[in-house]
C-alpha cells in the first residue's frame, strides 16, 4: 500500500478513530507502586530528588498502601531503610527488621493488594554494597546465603513475590531453593534481571540511603553498553526458576525490553526507576514539559516495548488518570 491509496491520516481523523486503532493500552492493571519504609512512628520525610515521594513510619505506610489500593493498584513495592546497618546486613533478615515489620502490617490492615519485597542487601550494610564485601570487592557466593535467608523472613512475614536486585550471579537459584526449603514453593521470584549499573538510580540512593562509600556497582550490575549479555543474564534467570524478569531501567533500554519480549515468554517487568521520575518532574516543574502528558507518553512507551509489569513511582498518579 503506497501514497495516495493509503493515506494513515484518515485514521487518525478524530479521537474516535483513534481510540479504534490504538495498539497499545496501559491500564492500572500494569502497575507497581515502590514505597520507602523507616523506623519509628509518625515519620514522612519528603525525598528530595523525587517529589511526591517519601520515606514514610509504618503507620503513615499503611495508610499511603490503602490508598494505592483504593486507586486499583496490584501491588507494592517495598524498600527498607533500617534503624542500624553494619557490615553483615544483618537488619535485611531478622525477624524484626523494618520490611518483615511493615509486610506483616500491611497484610493484617490491608489485605487485599499484593506486597512484593526488594531482596538487597544496599539498605542495610555499613559500607553500602549489595552484598558481602571480602578482599575490596563484593563476593558472589557469601552473598547468596544472605540473599536467600532474606527472601525467606520477607516469605515468612507474608511477602506475596520477592524481587532480588542484587544482580549476584546463581541468585535466583539460591533464593528458590531457600524458599522451597522453608515451605514457600508458592511464592514467586521477580527477578531483576537485566539490571544496569545506572546513574538513574541517583535519587533512589538518597531516598534508600543507600549509596556505596567506595567505589561503584559495576563489578554486579550490568554494563549499560550491552544488550547480548541481558539476554543471557535473563536466560540465567529463567533456568534458576524466575517466575517474572525485569529489565531495569526502562526508558533508557526499550530496546532491551523489547528483545526480551521477543525471546521470552514470562511475563516481563520493567522499572522505570527514580532518575527517570525526576527527569519528568522537574523538566515540569520548571514549565519545560507538560509532566501529565510526559508521564503517560514514557509508561506508554515501556508497555509498547513489550512490558507487562510496570514499577514506576507514577503509579498513583497515572491510576488517578486511568481511572477517570
Ligand atoms: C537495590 C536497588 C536499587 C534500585 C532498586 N533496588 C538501587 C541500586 O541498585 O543502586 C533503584 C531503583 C530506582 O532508582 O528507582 N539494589
Amino acid at each position: 500500500m503506497n501514497f495516495p491509496d493509503y493515506r494513515p491520516r484518515r485514521l487518525r481523523k478524530n479521537e474516535n478513530f483513534r481510540r479504534m486503532i490504538r495498539e497499545t493500552k496501559l491500564s492500572v492493571d500494569d502497575l507497581v507502586y515502590p514505597l520507602f519504609v523507616v523506623p519509628g512512628k509518625d515519620r514522612k520525610k519528603p525525598i528530595n530528588a523525587m517529589p511526591g515521594n517519601f520515606q514514610m513510619s509504618i503507620d503513615h505506610l499503611v495508610k499511603e498502601v490503602q490508598k494505592t489500593k483504593e486507586l486499583g493498584i496490584p501491588a507494592v513495592l517495598l524498600f527498607g531503610i533500617p534503624d542500624k546497618k553494619d557490615e553483615l546486613a544483618s537488619g535485611a533478615f531478622t525477624r524484626d527488621g523494618i520490611i518483615q515489620q511493615a509486610v506483616r502490617r500491611i497484610k493484617d490492615k490491608v489485605p487485599d493488594i499484593l506486597v512484593i519485597t526488594d531482596v538487597c542487601l544496599c539498605e542495610y550494610t555499613s559500607h553500602g554494597h549489595c552484598g558481602m564485601i571480602e578482599k575490596g570487592d563484593v563476593d558472589n557466593d557469601t552473598t547468596l546465603e544472605v540473599l536467600s535467608e532474606t527472601a525467606v523472613s520477607h516469605a515468612k512475614a507474608g511477602a506475596d513475590m520477592v524481587a532480588p536486585s542484587a544482580m549476584m550471579d546463581g541468585q535466583v537459584a539460591a533464593i528458590r531453593e531457600g524458599l522451597d526449603e522453608a515451605g514457600y514453593e508458592n511464592t514467586p521470584i521477580m527477578a531483576y534481571s537485566a539490571k544496569y549499573a545506572s546513574c538513574f538510580y541517583g535519587p533512589f540512593r538518597e531516598a534508600a540511603e543507600s549509596a556505596p562509600q567506595f567505589g561503584d556497582r559495576k563489578t554486579y550490575q550490568m554494563d549499560p553498553a550491552n544488550g547480548d549479555e541481558a539476554i543471557r543474564e535473563i536466560q540465567l534467570d529463567v533456568a534458576e526458576g524466575a517466575d517474572i524478569i525485569m529489565v531495569k531501567p526502562a526508558l533508557p533500554y526499550l530496546d532491551i525490553i523489547r528483545r526480551a519480549r521477543e525471546e521470552f515468554d514470562l511475563p516481563i517487568a520493567a522499572y522505570n526507576v527514580s532518575g527517570e521520575f525526576a527527569m519528568i518532574r522537574a523538566a515540569a516543574q520548571l514549565g519545560w514539559l507538560d509532566g501529565e502528558r510526559a508521564m503517560m507518553e514514557a509508561l506508554t512507551s515501556i508497555k509498547r516495548a513489550g512490558a507487562d509489569i510496570i514499577l514506576t513511582y507514577f503509579a498513583q498518579d497515572a491510576a488517578r488518570i486511568l481511572g477517570k
